[in-house]
């Protein structure tokens, strides 16, 4: 990335629906950037972003916002767009935030990825879960050795809603459990096996259960539904030392270790001694409760600015849709493991970012 970095980024936003309304509303206010133009073909999506943001030009036309002067583009319409219009904002020279999933098969992300490279454009997938400070919290966590060694972990997002009909729940979701688990215990899954159903429409899964075999006999299950009672965003990990449990839904007291586990003894004459089950206290830290959405737009502003290699870059969303297609493959087979090609290990410490 050898190209100068913009004072002002000057932004574009494609896409103003359900998610992209959120983007535009708030890189209009992330410090170094001006949206410059927003883009939607639907009337109602720009309606509404012509009242929220009166001072925006809007167009209905992707090319015509592709064609006009930006430093970055953003992209936050459905997942089948992604490619064609990412690709074009590479080639026409601006960096690009895409939404998750970075795209929906591998080589065309493969395609993506080494094109940015080439053309020394800032590439960055929406894995929004990375800028959590309570995912950032627990993995300073882990790294201090709070929970001592990860045995498993799972992840539920579940709710009534929203349907899609151009990816199953487990594209629409599991994104998001797939990184943040990866960023969390610095490692890509080695195999992958999903069950799952379509109850609604043929052909596009409601709910999924999906389970990543990661190295050290490390397990992490994600449960996807769109279709379910409750509104559940959680992550639950168990480690040798200590658990620990994040809870999206909660407003502020996120984060809960437990201080419990099962102490195995060396010395021991009977088998009851040999494993001891420990109830200790139960702690709630305090998080900074800043918007992920507000630290995901700052830093994408930050690298476009600076040059550098956001911490969710294309490698990040390629990796992630790697386990996504195997998870997909296994989920036709009714549920066979599928081994996930070698991925890049993480290229960089999240702390060096
Ligand atoms: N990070 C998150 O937490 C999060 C949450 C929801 C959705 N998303 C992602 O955001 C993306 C958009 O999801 P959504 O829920 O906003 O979907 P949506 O269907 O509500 O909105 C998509 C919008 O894109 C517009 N559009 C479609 N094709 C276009 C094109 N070629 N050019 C310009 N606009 C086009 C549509 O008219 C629509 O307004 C998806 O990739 C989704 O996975 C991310």
């Amino acid at each position: 990335m050898n190209r100068a970095g913009p004072q002002t980024v000057r932004v574009g936003c494609i896409g103003l629906g359900a998610w992209g309304k959120n983007l535009l509303r708030e890189f209009s206010r992330t410090p170094g950037a001006v949206v410059a133009m927003a883009c939607d073909p639907a009337a109602a999506a720009r309606d509404r972003a012509q009242a929220q943001h009166p001072g925006i030009p809007l167009t209905n036309s992707a090319s015509e916002l592709l064609r006009s002067d930006l430093d970055a583009v953003v992209v936050a319409t459905p997942p089948g767009s992604h490619y064609e219009l990412a690709s074009a904002a590479i080639a026409g020279g601006k960096d690009v935030f895409v939404e998750k999933p970075l795209v929906l098969d591998v080589p065309s992300g493969e395609r993506l990825v080494s094109q940015a490279d080439a053309q020394g454009s800032i590439l960055m997938v929406g894995h929004i879960m990375e800028y959590h400070p309570a995912v950032n919290w627990l993995k300073g966590y882990i790294a201090d050795g709070g929970l001592g060694n990860v045995y498993y972990v799972y992840s539920t997002r579940v709710n009534l809603g929203q349907l899609r009909d151009n990816e199953n729940a487990m594209w629409s979701l599991a994104p998001h459990d797939i990184s943040m688990i990866g960023y969390l215990l610095d490692e890509r899954p080695r195999r992958v096996s999903a069950v799952g159903h379509s109850y609604l429409r043929s052909g596009i899964e409601d709910v999924v259960f999906m389970t990543m075999e990661f190295p050290g006999n490390r397990l992490a299950h994600v449960h996807a539904s769109w279709l379910d009672p409750h509104k559940v965003r959680s992550l639950t990990l168990v480690g040798q030392k200590r658990m620990a449990v994040f809870s999206d839904t909660e407003p502020t007291q996120k984060i809960t270790i437990f201080d419990k586990g099962v102490d195995v003894s060396l010395n021991y004459e009977t088998y009851a001694e040999y494993l001891t089950l420990r109830t200790g206290e139960v702690h709630i830290p305090l998080v900074d409760n800043t918007q992920p959405l507000a630290i995901e737009c700052r830093h994408f502003i930050d690298c476009v600015r600076e040059r550098r290699r956001p911490r969710s870059d294309g490698q990040d969303g390629l990796w992630v849709l790697q386990v996504l297609a195997c998870a997909q493959q296994s989920l036709d087979s009714g549920g066979i493991p599928v081994d996930i090609p070698l991925q890049p290990a993480p290229p960089v410490a999240a702390s060096q970012r």
